[in-house]
């Protein structure tokens, strides 16, 4: 493919109907728009995968009209599509390969299919030329992908040679997160909201009064299940707790969700030998988790959480490698095993 592309990027893994353009040339984003399901599961207290697909069908006609209008291009204008198709909630995906490969078919243009945590890692080559933003570290990272989903240590030595060290063994720290704020009746997602809450109230005595666990895992695993039946068991023993209380619980579950997190990123830098570590994900907004790593680069919060702008750089770094290949278009039931 040649270098003078514009790459229109979708994201539909989850909840968040997402689109992007690129222009691969010049490596700028011209355009990044994010349409949330957050107020569809907010009665449900979390992600519910049927709402998550029909909101897509409405959502992301939305995100990718946005995103041309802001790029100021029209869809005709676009001369590869992009989109993940793993991993994530499998009709939520569905609903943005079949619009992506729709369009790309209607245009008669090649469309590709790309990995979700893939783009994660790379998320922080959004930046790469916006002098706005700080420039992020040189090959090789160590890079933690953390949110909702995925808790995922990578070492990282360039654009295609990456390798995963380690994950979590349930659940991923933002989950976490959204679990101690479902026991404190916080509205979902609760993790940005104890961060500002314990940000901007909390002491250190708030945050060491309870010593929740912190997994005691192999090497460069995580572990968040116990975290959480420690929380529920003692909500259950206190009963009824007033603001003070809950901010105490809420700063001390933090610290106990993060500490693994940091102590990780850095004893898989000691292990490869890696100076340089960045964190992506949703947690990775977390201003507690910035202050305790400041070793690390932490993309622009808005590239954090799930974007198609990481979508779109993924794509492009793919297509200056000369790896973007179209996807087909029939299906098949036998495994490929690449
Ligand atoms: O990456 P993301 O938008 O979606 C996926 O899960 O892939 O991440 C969302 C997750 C939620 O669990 C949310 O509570 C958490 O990231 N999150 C935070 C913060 N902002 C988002 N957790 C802690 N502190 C934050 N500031
Ligand atoms: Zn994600």
């Amino acid at each position: 493919m040649s270098q003078d592309v514009k790459l229109l990027a979708v994201d539909t893994s989850c909840d968040e109907s997402c689109a992007a353009v690129f222009d691969v040339a010049e490596w700028r984003l011209m355009s990044d728009a994010v349409h949330s399901h957050v107020d569809a599961m907010a009665r449900y207290g979390g992600v519910v995968p049927e709402i998550a697909s029909r909101e897509h069908v409405r959502g992301l006609p939305l995100a990718v009209q946005e995103a041309c209008e802001k790029a100021g291009v029209a869809l005709k204008d676009i001369d590869w599509f992009v989109v993940t198709n793993r991993p994530g909630l499998i009709g939520a995906l569905l609903v943005g390969v079949a619009y992506v490969k729709a369009l790309a078919f209607a245009l008669g243009k090649p469309f590709s299919v790309l990995n979700h945590i893939e783009a994660h890692l790379f998320s922080p080559l959004i930046t790469a030329r916006d002098e706005t933003q700080k420039a992020p570290p040189p090959f090789p990272w160590i890079a933690l992908v953390v949110s909702g989903g995925h808790t995922e240590l990578f070492h990282v030595k360039g654009a295609q040679d990456w390798k995963w060290l380690g994950g979590t063994l349930d659940d991923a720290a933002g989950e976490a997160f959204d679990k101690v704020g479902k026991l404190l009746k916080m509205p979902y997602p609760a993790g940005p909201l104890i961060d500002r809450w314990v940000r901007e109230k909390a002491t250190d005595e708030h945050r060491k009064r309870h010593a929740f666990p912190r997994a005691k895992v192999e090497g460069l695993q995580f572990s968040y299940s116990g975290l959480k039946t420690a929380v529920a068991l003692h909500l259950q023993s206190v009963g009824e707790l007033d603001d003070e209380r809950k901010l105490a619980v809420c700063a001390s579950a933090q610290e106990a969700i993060l500490d693994p997190l940091v102590d990780k990123v850095r004893l898989a830098m000691k292990q490869y030998d890696c100076r340089n570590a960045v964190v992506t994900g949703g947690v990775a907004c977390n201003s507690r988790l910035r202050a305790k790593l400041p070793e690390a680069y932490f993309p622009a919060p808005r590239h954090c959480t799930d974007n198609a702008a990481m979508v779109a750089v993924l794509g492009a770094l793919h297509s200056q490698e000369g790896l973007l290949q179209p996807a087909p278009w029939n299906v098949s039931a036998q495994a490929h095993m690449d």
